[in-house]
């Protein structure tokens, strides 16, 4: 099937550039001795983690313990998830999963290290457990070097965990002395600091300017979308997801409405105008969303399309985009490739 034969609104993936964008910096990562680590949150995809993983990435990084299991129902064996495990439901499942997979998980609490330490007592398993250190970002994690020290001991202490060393999100030039310090200190109590974990892709070029960091948690590298343009690291012809979607009315001169809105592009804007880049119109402005109606303005274009027109849009975050859709199609040259199911979507749990 031809591209031009896709119903809209679709989800495309240029193939050539998925698999570009995963070997380049899977390169660079490999060049500086740092571990790749991707995070699934923004494709949700098990085939595409097992693309990440046959370039030489050492596992995945996964949000969420659902799409943690999907991605082990895969066969994928090394799995981290960044994020406080909290609640008996979770435990029980964070336990019978670390029965499956090389898992380990963050922590940035002492309750959430004793609730990872209860569901762990008596079943013989050892759950690797980071400390999520706050470098900026003001979500979750310890606020000084010292308060790391303190759980990372904590964590060393309770039977059934491991410490795995530290972990921050988003790798911005400010993490520096933070995880400098932690580090630091940890070495002087003799605690070895096995993994220190930097994320985010609009940082990535400079992941080796850390030298703390051993592994690196990238998400929309492999995607791109208008977020990871702005923030420098990813060129427009890198993008490989786009939505094809029609043109539904043109009610003025001006206006246009494409048939796709929040359902499909997600509300986020990031800072960023509009709600997405029309490759065919880029001077269109994208001004507003209802659920299934995208309104355009066309005002600033010289040509504009008519009703039927199909238009491909660059949206603001990927990964919003991912979890909207069933399926995301796969393309090469214009050529429908592969139909992937988004195994892990809406796993919020
Ligand atoms: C903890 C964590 N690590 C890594 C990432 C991946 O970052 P990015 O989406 O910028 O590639 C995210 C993204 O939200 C994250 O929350």
């Amino acid at each position: 099937m031809r591209i031009d034969n896709l119903d809209t609104p679709a989800v495309v993936i240029d193939l050539d550039r998925l698999e570009t964008n995963i070997a380049r910096f899977q390169a660079y990562l490999d060049r500086h001795g740092i571990a790749n680590r991707p995070h699934i949150k923004t494709h949700k995809i098990p085939q595409i983690a097992q693309m990440q993983i046959a370039a030489g990435a050492v596992g995945i990084t996964c949000q969420k313990l659902g799409e943690a299991e999907v991605m082990a129902d895969a066969g994928i064996d090394d799995i981290f998830i960044p994020y406080n495990i909290i609640g008996a439901a979770k435990l029980e499942r964070l336990t019978a999963l670390a029965r499956r997979v090389r898992l380990s998980v963050a922590a940035d609490s002492a309750a959430v290290v004793a609730g990872l330490g209860n569901a762990m007592a008596g079943t013989g398993l050892e759950l690797t457990v980071l400390v999520e250190c706050d470098t900026g970002m003001g979500r979750c994690g310890v606020q000084t070097p010292a308060e790391a020290v303190e759980l990372a001991l904590l964590i060393t202490r309770t039977s059934g965990l491991r410490f795995g060393g530290l972990m921050t999100y988003p790798s911005s030039p400010e993490i520096g002395p933070f995880m400098h310090e932690a580090v630091r200190l940890l070495r002087n109590r003799g605690i070895a600091v096995e993994r220190v974990s930097g994320g985010g892709t609009a940082g990535m070029w400079r992941a080796h300017e850390h030298p703390e960091i051993t592994e690196y948690r990238a998400g929309m590298y492999i995607y791109g979308d208008r977020y990871t343009l702005r923030a420098g690291a990813m060129q427009l012809e890198e993008c490989a997801l786009t939505i094809i979607t029609t043109v539904v009315s043109r009610p003025t001169p001006d206006r246009g409405v494409i048939d796709g809105g929040s359902k499909t592009f997600s509300s986020d804007l990031l800072g960023l105008e509009g709600y997405g880049l029309i490759l065919e119109y880029p001077e269109a402005r994208i001004v507003s969303l209802s659920e299934e109606h995208g309104v355009v303005d066309f005002s600033r274009c010289s040509q504009r399309p008519v009703v039927g027109e199909r238009v491909s849009v660059i949206p603001n975050h990927c990964c919003m985009v991912s979890n909207l859709f069933d399926e995301i199609v796969g393309i090469r040259r214009g050529n429908v490739e592969v139909v992937w199911r988004v195994a892990a979507r809406g796993m919020v749990r």
